[in-house]
């Protein structure tokens, strides 16, 4: 049987798929790929990753604004994504969160705004996806205030540690790996794919970044999500179709598919 994987995060509204796009996503389904999640990154990548989902019916979109762009949130742009959310194939909000790397927006904006789209979350009941860039202690110490039942989503992408996975996993989260995973050097995300059981993981690509080994450097896509996959397999000491149909499961489970 052929093994058919679910990619949790892929910008297919990202500008470098303008000249193939379509073509792209209508060899999904030949390329192994099950369903993708489109999550936006501020106003317009929400409303163009909103249009992508509404035009296939195997791409799902979240919406929300990226703590780099936070800088330009105001109220009505949730007023705006809550509009969004009534789009069935709109499942979730994302990607929010922190990235005290890139320092894109203010610190105290990235905050401000991360804590008013949990809110959002809160207040239209959908899962919402973390980006958390060397931001671990806020962004867990934001999620932990802002807590409420019903609480859940994704930390994707994860980098922080087993000890943190842990935690976030106790607060209704579930964990996704991406091409790091793949890289030589990375220890920790093999760390956290080896030690947190398989029920709590999904796989994604961050399409088109963070291409995983061996095409690392060139454009990444969610066909590659197999290399993620594979090399958790290989870590868990699994069947790759172990993994490819649990972290399907899990996707599926969480976004109610
Ligand atoms: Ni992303």
């Amino acid at each position: 049987m052929e093994i058919k994987y679910v990619d949790s995060h892929a910008h297919l509204d990202d500008d470098r798929f303008n000249d193939d796009r379509d073509e792209l996503i209508n060899s999904l389904k030949n390329n192994g790929i099950d369903l993708v999640l489109n999550p936006g990154a501020d106003l317009k990548s929400s409303k163009n990753a909103v249009n992508i989902a509404n035009k296939y019916k195997n791409i799902y979109a979240a919406i929300g604004c990226h703590p780099h762009d936070s800088k330009y949130m105001t109220y009505e742009t949730i007023e705006i994504f809550k509009e969004y959310t009534k789009n069935e194939k709109v499942v979730g909000i994302g990607e929010i969160g922190l990235d005290y790397y890139y320092d894109n927006s203010d610190r105290e904006v990235q905050k401000k705004w991360f804590r008013e789209q949990i809110k959002l979350a809160k207040d239209v009941d959908l899962p919402y996806i973390v980006h958390d860039r060397d931001a671990h202690e806020d962004v867990y110490r934001i999620i932990n205030e802002e807590h409420y039942d019903g609480t859940r989503g994704i930390i994707h992408c994860f980098s922080s540690s087993v000890e943190m996975a842990k935690e976030f996993i106790k607060l209704g989260f579930m964990i996704s790996l991406g091409g790091p995973v793949t890289f030589k050097k990375a220890k920790t995300p093999k760390l956290v794919a080896k030690e947190i059981p398989l029920e709590y993981l999904l796989i994604e690509t961050d399409s088109p970044y963070l291409t995983p080994v061996p095409y690392r450097g060139k454009r990444n896509e969610p066909s590659y999500v197999k290399y993620v996959a594979e090399e958790i397999a290989i870590i868990k000491n699994l069947p790759v179709e172990v993994v490819a149909e649990q972290t399907k499961e899990n996707f599926k489970k969480l976004f109610k598919l």
